[in-house]
């Protein structure tokens, strides 16, 4: 069987036809950062537009790539929500359109369950149960995972998500939106000691994490130290620091409380490579072991669409007439397969 994945909940247009035999046959990106970039942020209707440019070129290229022709589809899958609801409906609306036109299902699937399940889109793929620590420009998530479409919630951000930590601090530094992986960089050049920032939440029990104070921690930093290029180096590293450490705490925590060994890490926050390396010792000390995607399928990506989308036609479960998005939508609503 074959799967057409279409990503528009954001600022990528993200395509690409999955087999489940064959595995990923080809599958494209188009970043709008450049487009954004002068505002610091993303601009909802500008984004919607972009995919109504960008997605039909992409993919043409994505089918020509994988040698595959409308025939061989059996499904169209989409990112009907979490997401900007312009976004979602331009996938949408061309899903369930291509869906018509080639007289196969449309598939809406869950951005968050598409990132969760990104892991097995390669070689070494866990075996459920796992915890899975979702750390995304919008999210922040631990999940107990019982199997597709089995999720509990162990513990989210009550204020922002640790990427959208990550753009704050790095726009204080300087950097341009979407900051995170520059931040990551520039944290290379960084003094370890000279700065300490807090570890939100973890002077209490319970796996929630909060990381809005972090920032403002960064800027009076940043505010008492003076704007060199070292004390910046120094900030952003005691930031990622602190960031990477408040992580840690929780997942040992939410391992602890399950009983398991298994933990999947996706989102755009899991291609930090401090992050993998942590949490690669952390779990080898447990004699157990982390899973994570390539880092092209950690951030946002229609092969981690097409891969939900093709679990979910499996088990039947397929768009209704009409088209339907959902901005708000919590990952334990969805059935199991
Ligand atoms: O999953 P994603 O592509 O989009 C959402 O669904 O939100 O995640 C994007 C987020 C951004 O906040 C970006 O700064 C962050 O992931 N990010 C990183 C790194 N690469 C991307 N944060 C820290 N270190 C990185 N290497
Ligand atoms: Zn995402």
């Amino acid at each position: 069987m074959r799967v057409l994945g279409i990503e528009s909940s954001c600022d990528e247009t993200g395509i690409a036809v999955y087999d489940d035999e064959q595995g990923l046959l080809a599958h494209r990106i188009y970043s709008q950062i450049k487009l954004h970039a002068d505002y610091g942020g993303v601009v909802p209707e500008l984004a919607s537009r972009d995919h109504v440019r960008k997605a039909i070129p992409l993919i043409r290229e994505v089918m020509a790539e994988a040698d595959c022709t409308p025939e061989q589809i059996d499904g169209v899958a989409y990112t009907a929500g979490p997401g900007l609801i312009g976004a979602l409906l331009v996938g949408a609306t061309l899903g369930n359109s291509l869906a018509f036109a080639w007289d196969c299902a449309a598939v809406p699937v869950h951005h968050m369950e598409g990132h969760l399940l990104a892991p097995m889109l390669e070689q070494d793929i866990p075996d459920f149960p796992f915890v899975a620590l979702l750390v995304s420009g919008g999210h922040t998530m631990l999940v107990k995972v019982e199997g597709i479409g089995e999720y509990q919630l162990l513990g989210e951000s009550i204020d922002d998500a640790a990427g959208e930590a990550f753009d704050k601090t790095a726009k204080l530094l300087g950097l341009d939106y979407p900051g995170g992986a520059a931040l990551a960089q520039m944290a290379q050049n960084g003094t370890p000691g000279r700065f300490k920032l807090p570890r939100p939440m973890t002077d209490r029990p319970g796996l929630d994490f909060s990381f809005s104070g972090l920032k403002t921690h960064a800027a009076n930093t940043i505010r008492d130290n003076g704007d060199d290029p070292q004390t910046h180096a120094d900030i952003a590293y005691a930031f990622q620091d602190a960031v990477i450490d408040t992580l840690i705490i929780k997942c040992r925590r939410a391992l602890k409380q399950t009983g398991l060994n298994r933990l999947v890490i996706a989102g755009g926050v899991s291609a930090n490579i401090e992050l993998r390396r942590q949490l690669e010792v952390e779990l080898s000390k447990r004699n157990g072991k982390v899973y994570y995607p390539r880092p092209e399928l950690c951030t946002d990506n229609g092969a981690m669409i097409a891969y939900a989308g093709m679990q979910r036609l499996k088990a039947g479960q397929v768009a209704k007439e009409g088209v339907e998005v959902f901005p708000r939508w919590p990952l334990e609503q969805l059935p199991p397969v």
